[in-house]
């Protein structure tokens, strides 16, 4: 598969799944703009590893929830690369409380940032895919918003909305030559998901049919497959990476 040619962005790409896609994407020849919010090591660390592996790209940092920043970084890579081919929305974040304790702010926050951030994205960069008419955009959603999970109903709406929102958007953008498709990951060792307790990571691992965690590549080799040329008559599709946990 060669990307070169392409502008991507990619949202909270400074480390976890986003690091891996930014790479992935890289090493296929795209010129990769890496989203981050605030760690600036992490994001330059990124970048410096993209162009050891011969790859392009440059970090532009922006709050994927203000719509603001968004539109203003959007402009600022259009100016300089004239288009954005793919958008992968995969910044992210979790407040885990049961419903009870979970302060608005928390419950605000996360949808602000996974489902409004998405939102304000792919609305900043579609404009330009309707010109070009062509366009990819993948959503990184999560089996939690499938089938839901005690203790994140924020994060379980949050990626449950985004389903429904790709959906609404691959037959908006259809007949403008631009597919959007979600990714859903199922229990991904990251970061994220190292803050949770081991006794819940030992209750999902039990329940992975493959037996083991994803790892980041897994995901990103979902997403450059779907932003590749042998993804074009795929759309409004979820594309499950979880192990056989959910089916
Ligand atoms: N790790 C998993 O098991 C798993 C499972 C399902 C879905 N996902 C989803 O995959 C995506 C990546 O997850 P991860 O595990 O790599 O998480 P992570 O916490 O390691 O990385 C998330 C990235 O998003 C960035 N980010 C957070 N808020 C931002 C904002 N407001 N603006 C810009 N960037 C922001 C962070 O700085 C970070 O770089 C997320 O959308 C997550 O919900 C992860």
């Amino acid at each position: 598969m060669d990307l070169k040619g392409q502008i991507a962005l990619v949202t909270g790409g400074s480390r976890g799944i986003g690091r891996a896609v930014v790479l992935t994407l890289g090493r296929l020849g795209a010129e990769v703009m890496i989203n981050y919010r605030e760690n600036q090591s992490a994001a330059e660390e990124a970048l410096k590893q993209l162009l050891t592996e011969r790859g392009s790209g440059q970090l532009y940092p922006f709050d994927v929830a203000v719509e603001g920043q968004v539109e203003e970084a959007v402009k600022k890579i259009v100016d300089r690369h004239k288009k954005i081919d793919i958008l992968v929305n995969n910044a992210g974040i979790t407040s885990d409380n049961l419903l009870v304790r979970l302060k608005s702010e928390d419950w605000d926050r996360v949808i602000g940032v996974n489902l409004r951030g998405t939102i304000h994205c792919t609305k900043a960069v579609c404009r330009g895919m309707i010109r070009e008419r062509y366009g990819r955009i993948v959503n990184l959603t999560s089996v939690v918003g499938q089938r839901g999970n005690a203790g994140q109903s924020a994060y379980a709406a949050s990626k449950a909305g985004i389903i429904g929102f790709t959906k609404a958007m691959a037959r908006e953008l259809a007949t403008r030559g631009i597919t959007v498709n979600a990714v859903a990951p199922g229990f991904i060792d990251t970061e994220m998901t190292a803050k949770l307790s081991s006794k819940i990571q030992e209750e999902f691992l039990h329940s992975v049919p493959l037996g083991r965690f994803g790892t980041c590549e897994d995901v990103a080799e979902a997403v450059s497959f779907l932003v590749g040329p042998g993804a074009g008559y795929i759309t409004g599709q979820v594309i499950n990476v979880n192990g056989g946990l959910y089916m």
